[in-house]
């Protein structure tokens, strides 16, 4: 599948290479949305080398780097998860994180085994919550930390 942003653009995902990186770590933020996720791309780049759970991806919109997006495999709860959902601040509204939530959901379900996404995010953030649940999340019931946890079955 393919999808695109509001101003036509092909949103895809790409791995982090050497020659994409430094703009994926550079991805930041509008100062209100801090109190929700990292300040910087950056910081999920690093979760994902160094703690062998996460695999970080670029969002490009077109050739350029509009953002972060990372998954994960929960043996225990037989799930896969997204976190990391990051669009540039000068990028949002534009149509970004629905194509890319939508271009990870396909991937993550396209894989073996997959059963069921899940994804958590703080209460207050409204911008999150509406991207979510117009994808079909739902709240579970289950809380991590102060964060809501959502899930997606996956129908393949
Ligand atoms: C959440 C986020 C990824 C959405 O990315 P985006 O590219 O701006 O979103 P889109 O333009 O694709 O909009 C998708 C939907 O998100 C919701 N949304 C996006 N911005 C919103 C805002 N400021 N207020 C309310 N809803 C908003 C809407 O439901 C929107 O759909 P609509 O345009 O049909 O109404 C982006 O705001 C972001 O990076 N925020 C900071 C990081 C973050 O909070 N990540 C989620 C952590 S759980």
């Amino acid at each position: 599948m393919r999808y695109h942003d509001r101003d036509g653009r092909d949103v895809s995902l790409a791995a982090i290479t050497d020659d994409n990186w430094r703009a994926v770590a550079d991805v930041a933020p509008t100062d209100e949305q801090r109190r929700f996720v990292a300040a910087l791309g950056a910081r999920y780049l690093l979760l994902s080398m160094r703690g062998g759970l996460w695999n970080s991806l670029a969002v490009l919109a077109g050739e350029t780097v509009a953002g972060h997006v990372m998954w994960a495999y929960d043996d225990e709860g037989g799930a896969h998860w997204v976190g990391g959902m990051l669009v540039d601040a000068a990028e949002q509204g534009k149509g970004i994180g629905r194509a890319a939530m939508l271009a990870v959901v396909d991937r993550l379900s396209d894989l073996p085994g997959a059963r069921e996404i899940r994804l958590a995010y703080h209460p207050e953030n409204i911008a999150a919550a509406k991207l979510y649940v117009s994808l079909g999340f739902q709240d579970t019931g289950e809380r991590e930390d102060d964060d809501i946890v959502a899930a997606l079955p996956v129908h393949r």
